[in-house]
């Protein structure tokens, strides 16, 4: 009988490493193997690593395009920030890796999906589940969570089966994508003691930002973002670059105990310099297109929406009915907002809407008012109503 033939979400790390051998030998499989590039990845390098330890085939995919189109610009859209901090970068990048693990694992034939995912994180949840959503017929293989070696195991079976080990060493677990940088592990996992300046990379330290502010006009259209500096840019550039200018400034880091779908508190930090910069621009050209009912329910939707990214459900109809929802609520945000990028801190200092329900004329107290000030008093008669009965009729209007 032919070999089985699995295919290993691979990323050139010892975990995914050690699991070319282990399925091989485990499974007396051919292990093919599929590197996904969302940002910052080396396809070549990777892919000729999975062929040196013994992979019968290395895949690639570059998914940076699809990655920001469908994924992270429709977050950005809903206002997606888990916990109201972490802008959700890994946990965006994990479905779109499972849409392609099944791509390529009906390509090639196999009949399972491997990925080097640890049994305590919310990663395998995202995976399994995805890749459950798109082929239910599809086995998933864990290795990492079967094995229960520590670190030292880990690395003598790597040694034993003749696996490079490359000795980067990082005393931190760090996964990234163009919209941000996870990283944990080591002393992070004190909650007391701060993170080091070396967990960070894509930021710098207040010490070495610009002494003078950083001006950027961004521009968007139906909720998407367009340009900036009036530079027409496409999206994967554009998200690169305002990662760079942002990340110069400082702004980015986020130090976030958060509520893991496992049941886990656990301490992460992450740097999403274009994230945070995006969401406060986008935010405040809301503030100018949106009604204060449609603002309101807004919020709710996005906290519904960043807890369904978080815990995995992107592929089910209930994310399909929420970017229904959010995608309507864009067709006015369109309009330009300036940001001023200083040491450590992004702030919205202007907007402008063509569409946009913000009305001078009734805003000002200077000449040109054409707010009907007389109308407050009935409006107040009516509103106060209830209140007033209260108080005649229960005594309620102040803590006796
Ligand atoms: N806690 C984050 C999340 O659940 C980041 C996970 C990072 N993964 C990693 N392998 N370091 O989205």
């Amino acid at each position: 009988m032919a070999k089985e033939t699995i295919l290993l979400a691979f990323s050139g790390g010892l975990d995914t490493s050690v699991c070319v051998k282990w399925l091989q030998e485990k499974h007396d499989a051919r292990v093919v193997t599929l590197t996904v590039d969302l940002g910052m990845v080396d396809l070549e390098e990777i892919r000729q690593r999975a062929l040196q330890i013994g992979a019968v085939d290395a895949l690639t995919v570059d998914g940076r395009e699809d990655f920001v189109r469908d994924y992270v610009f429709p977050a950005l859209k809903a206002g997606a920030i888990y916990e109201e901090q972490y802008p959700l970068a890994t946990a965006l990048g994990r479905p779109l890796i499972a849409k392609y693990l099944v791509e390529a694992a009906r390509r090639v034939g196999a009949g399972a999906i491997a990925h080097g995912c640890t049994g305590k994180g919310n990663d395998q949840v995202r995976i399994d589940v995805s890749v459950g959503a798109l082929a239910p017929d599809l086995k998933v293989i864990a290795p990492v969570r079967e094995w229960g070696w520590n670190r030292e195991e880990e690395i003598e079976y790597a040694k034993r089966n003749g696996i490079p080990i490359q000795e980067r060493n990082s005393r931190f677990s760090t996964d990234e994508n163009l919209w941000g940088r996870s990283i944990e592990a080591g002393e992070l996992e004190d909650p007391w003691s701060e993170p080091p300046e070396d967990a960070f990379a894509w930021t710098n330290p207040i010490s070495k930002t610009p002494e003078e502010p950083t001006y950027l006009e961004i521009a968007f259209e139906r909720g998407l973002p367009l340009s900036l500096d009036g530079e027409e840019m496409r999206s994967v550039d554009l998200v690169e670059h305002l990662n760079g200018i942002a990340g110069q400034n400082g702004i980015g880091r986020i130090d976030h105990i958060e509520n893991r779908l496992v049941g886990i508190k656990s301490r992460e930090v992450y740097e999403s310099p274009a994230g945070v910069v995006l969401h406060a621009a986008h935010k405040a050209l809301e503030a100018m297109t949106l009604s204060k009912d449609q603002a309101r329910m807004k919020q709710r939707v996005a906290q519904e929406y960043s807890d369904m990214v978080y815990n995995g459900l992107w592929f089910t109809a209930h994310r399909r009915d929420l970017d229904a929802y959010v995608e309507s609520t864009q067709r006015h945000v369109t309009g330009s907002v300036r940001v001023r990028m200083h040491k450590g801190s992004c702030t919205v200092v202007g907007r402008r809407a063509p569409r946009g329900l913000y009305s001078h004329q009734l805003a000002t107290y200077d000449r040109g008012d054409t707010f009907d000030h007389r109308a407050s008093e009935g409006f107040i008669a009516i509103y106060g109503l209830p209140v007033r009965t209260q108080t005649r009729t229960q005594g309620e209007g102040e803590e006796a």
